[in-house]
């Protein structure tokens, strides 16, 4: 039986005002259409199906919150427990809110993201699976994105810009379109300056999980990581909202800050993944809203 709350086909939206302002042909993937507002629903559908498949009593993970939300909620449709790891007072409010709605049990522990993932992976024993995006099934789900991107522009984009944090979506994109193409845009994963403490909550990762297998995306679609700061992260978050009416999460926005960066050539078509929905992160808004 198949774990789904309808995520998926989200819209790809074309963005006129910020094509005209950076002379290039804008287009955003808004995840934050997703059952639980963010582009963590497409794996966890995938990996949450088969730890039941498997006979799982619950589920587990770190995160800074997006994941913890989509965790949670899917273990509740499944009938089973989630367990959420989350770095002291790290994840976003409104996140854990939605782990609470949905019965999902948070843990606490002192340090960075890095150390809730030790402490999620060490816990994940006897029946409790780890639906980090370590867990293949995740990656899985996640790749479809690029199958929508696909069809809903009708060919390859010229470039893909996206948040990374721990590069985990990086690599299902890039799966993605290698399965149904065996080709790659040019790949922006874009990413805070302030990886420990930036506005950008949902990022706030120093060593990502998957460095690897993003330098081998880098390498192989001719493109770069993109390094920016928190003014040019919250510049293009307001420029989403005031330009376009998509009102997304800090984090998310860093497709555009990398676009805003320069890392398309005049004319070239750019898909940005707006990866989380604005309403997870109300303080953010309360510090940074016009
Ligand atoms: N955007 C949002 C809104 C996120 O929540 C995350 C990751 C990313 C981008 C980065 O994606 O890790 O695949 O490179 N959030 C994780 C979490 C860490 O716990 O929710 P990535």
């Amino acid at each position: 039986m198949t774990v789904t709350l309808g995520e998926g086909r989200t819209p790809l939206l074309h963005a006129p005002r910020l094509s005209e302002r950076f002379g290039v042909d804008i287009w955003l993937k808004w995840e934050g259409a997703n059952p639980t507002g963010s582009f963590k629903d497409r794996g966890m559908s995938v990996a949450v199906t088969k730890a039941v498949e498997e006979g799982a009593t619950g589920v587990i993970c770190a995160s800074t919150g997006n994941t913890a939300a989509s965790a949670a909620a899917y273990a509740a449709r499944a009938g089973i427990e989630a367990i959420i790891v989350v770095a002291g007072g790290a994840a976003a409010s409104s996140k854990l809110v939605q782990v609470r709605a949905v019965g999902g049990r948070i843990v606490e522990v002192p340090g960075t993201f890095s150390d809730a993932y030790a402490e999620a992976a060490r816990l994940a024993v006897d029946g409790v699976v780890l639906v980090n995006s370590t867990n293949e099934h995740r990656i899985e789900g996640q790749k479809t994105a690029a199958f929508e991107v696909l069809e809903q522009l009708g060919e390859m984009p010229d470039v893909l810009a996206l948040p990374y944090g721990g590069g985990g979506n990086t690599k299902a994109y890039a799966r993605g379109f290698l399965e149904k193409t065996g080709e790659l845009p040019r790949f922006h994963p874009t990413e805070a300056e302030r990886r420990a403490d930036t506005v950008a909550s949902a990022i706030r990762i120093v060593e990502p999980n998957h460095l690897a297998e993003v330098q081998a995306v880098l390498e192989r679609s001719g493109g770069s990581v993109v390094t920016v700061n928190d003014d040019e992260l919250v510049a293009a978050w307001r420029m989403l909202g005031t330009e376009e009416g998509l009102f997304c999460e800090p984090a998310s926005a860093a497709g555009i800050a990398a676009v805003a960066r320069g890392v398309a050539q005049p004319g070239e078509r750019v898909v940005c993944v707006v990866t989380g929905h604005g309403l997870k992160d109300p303080d953010a808004i309360q510090r940074l809203a016009l």
